[in-house]
């Protein structure tokens, strides 16, 4: 084996859905399909040194921005326990894992799609090394069905820039088990569509995305919902070839107020939104009324608010956004960005 020892280096977006992930099955299996955007600026990079080792097992060190972080340990001990069945090679080896984020620490975004799917890719630049004659179409796929492991939105982290994950009958190759590109031509409207993140909250989530995950095994709506889901999902990818902005933004908000209906008829039942969530949103809800621009906004698994408007209102949802919404952001804090594509090698 002439692979002793290297790097890499990969940077992975993280990514907004619209059509939401919320409730799984065994093995990260999702209990329905969901779609999103693939971020542009919000990204992990991380850097993976491997060393050929004598004694077989997992290994690793782990470095956040340079320095050892012992309490993101556990989040990788398991994500390389579970991938060592379809990536024995690993054991092999010892890794040094370097990552960053780039956008602010504890900012309140989850860092677990780009940094799962930044884990998962540089794996298979090693196993590519190992199999140089593999196709892109196996890495990526591999790359997400390893990421979908570590964290179940991950997998809509590998490609760009609009990815749907959950079988469907009219997207060739889409599986439960990988996410993979939306593979239709999306309408010139949708093609560098804005994603303004607003930090209203940069706590710890008091409900981790796992237990609230668990909490729609016993949920009086789950079925309900899990049904919406894939019709909303089919009413999105017709949206978005047609470039119906009226319909996307009724969509999305909707999607966005279910899954928080969701956590708050659980049982127990939670509440991530904070008072400010609902000040941007009726701000919002006041500026397209008066406007009529298509501005709207999701939310994720938290108290931020995701503002997505066309390229083409730019200027206009800019202004806005610094002159009303930002004083309800913890420090006056917004990450401006964008559709973008997929994981990068640096
Ligand atoms: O990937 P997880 O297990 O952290 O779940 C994420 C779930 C949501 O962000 C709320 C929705 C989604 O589809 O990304």
């Amino acid at each position: 084996n002439s692979v002793i020892d290297g790097s890499f280096s990969w940077s992975s977006p993280s990514n907004i859905a619209l059509v939401k992930y919320w409730g799984k099955k065994d093995n990260q299996i999702p209990a329905n399909p969901s779609l999103s955007f693939t971020l542009n600026n919000c990204k992990t990079e991380t850097t993976m040194t491997y060393k050929v080792k004598s004694e077989k097992g997992i290994s690793f060190d782990l470095l956040f921005e340079g320095k050892p972080k012992e309490d993101f340990k556990p989040k990788i001990q398991k994500f390389f326990e579970r991938i060592v069945k379809y990536c024995p090679y690993i054991e092999n080896y010892h890794f040094v894992i370097d990552t960053k984020n780039t956008f602010p620490h504890s900012s309140g975004i989850a860092s677990s799609a780009s940094g799962m799917a930044a884990m998962a890719v540089n794996v298979m630049s090693l196993e590519k090394k190992l199999n140089t004659d593999m196709t892109e179409e196996f890495f990526n796929q591999k790359a997400s069905f390893l990421a979908r492991l570590g964290s179940g939105s991950a997998c809509r982290s590998v490609a760009g820039s609009v990815v749907v994950w959950g079988a469907q009958a009219d997207i060739p190759n889409s599986s439960d088990l990988y996410g993979v590109s939306f593979p239709f031509e999306v309408h010139d409207k949708f093609k560098h569509y804005c994603d303004t993140i607003l930090l209203v909250d940069k706590g710890e989530k008091k409900v981790s995305s796992t237990v609230g995950h668990d909490l729609m095994h016993n949920h009086p709506y789950a079925q309900q919902r899990f049904g919406q889901a894939h019709e909303n999902l089919s009413k999105l990818k017709k949206i978005l070839i047609e470039g119906n902005l009226e319909e996307f933004v009724a969509l999305v908000e909707s999607e966005a107020l279910t899954l928080h209906a969701m956590m708050m008829t659980s049982m127990p039942y939670f509440i991530l939104m904070k008072p400010n969530t609902l000040q941007i949103i009726e701000k919002i809800w006041a500026f397209r009324e008066k406007t009529s621009i298509p501005v709207c906004f999701t939310l994720d698994a938290g108290a931020n608010v995701h503002v997505l408007y066309p390229t083409s209102d730019k200027d206009f949802v800019s202004t806005f956004i610094r002159q009303e919404l930002a004083e309800f952001c913890q420090n006056g804090q917004f990450i401006d960005d964008q559709i973008g594509m997929g994981s990068l090698l640096i």
